[in-house]
């Protein structure tokens, strides 16, 4: 079922989408592997305890399938895992999420940037190093938006309903008068149409580096095969029409695969 050489691109749920776009675009030809760990999500809320048994398991069920590396498409399972797991799998190139403060600490003219992001993220040692690194000389407000996370996974990105959840999220940031909003949780770039609707702020997603930087890491490692697969411990059924909404293809290669 899995294309021999591939890359693996995990996430709790369908949030690592938005990531996995981006790697389709910077290079087509790669296979994919998705991995959309459903039956556990959300992460956000979880203790890192709980997570690591969930991500190593996804991590060693890609590698000993073939995959040549992995995106961890999840800045909640990078923030609690990513070291633990190159230490574990040396042999293993891992590309993990990173808040996108610094360059949000660059842009910003008012001096304020808001972060949207999950409660374990936002208590990670990684996040407490880019703020530290990267926006020393200016106000960060972070913002834990697990309605946000939920919003995504169900799909709904443009109902009167979500705009309300995410006007009210979004206040704190607007009325501090941010001017740059770093997207800290794959599932937010899904709601970017209405984020932007509500305020001027520029939206930071760290996407795109992500996926130049997996070609860049993984372009002598990857045997060239074809595949684009989904795989989620959850219901495929309902992840193949939330993806379909969320990515406009309606025609998904989707299989349960719990572990
Ligand atoms: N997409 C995730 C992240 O980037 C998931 C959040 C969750 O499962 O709570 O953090």
């Amino acid at each position: 079922m899995l294309p021999p050489s591939f890359i693996g691109v995990f996430d709790s749920g369908i949030g690592g989408l938005s990531v996995l776009q981006t790697i389709h675009a910077e290079w087509p030809e790669a296979a994919t592997v998705y991995y959309a760990d459903q039956a556990h999500f959300p992460y956000g809320p979880k203790p890192a305890s709980e997570l690591h048994a969930y991500v190593d398991a996804a991590a060693q069920m890609l590698i000993a399938r073939g995959a040549a590396g992995i995106v961890l498409a999840c800045h909640s399972a990078s923030a609690s895992s990513l070291e633990r797991l190159r230490v574990s799998y040396p042999e293993t190139p891992f590309i993990g999420l990173e808040p996108a403060v610094k360059p949000a600490a660059e842009a910003t003219k008012t001096g304020v940037i808001g972060v949207l992001t999950t409660q374990i993220t936002s208590q990670g040692a990684l996040y407490k190093s880019v703020i530290e690194r990267f926006a020393s000389k200016v106000r960060v407000l972070t913002q834990i938006a697990p309605e946000l996370v939920a919003l995504a996974e169900s799909g709904d990105i443009e109902s009167p309903h979500a705009r309300a959840v995410v006007e009210r999220n979004l206040a704190p940031l607007v009325s501090a008068n941010a001017d740059q909003i770093v997207l800290a949780c794959t599932h937010f770039p899904f709601l970017a149409r209405i984020i932007g609707s509500l305020t001027p702020a520029a939206l930071v997603d760290p996407a795109p580096g992500v996926a130049r930087q997996t070609r860049r890491i993984l372009e002598n490692r990857l045997r060239p095969h074809a595949g684009r697969i989904y795989l989620t411990s959850g219901d495929p059924e309902s992840f193949s029409r939330v993806a379909a909404r969320l990515t406009n293809q309606s025609d998904l290669d989707v299989h349960q695969f719990p572990l």
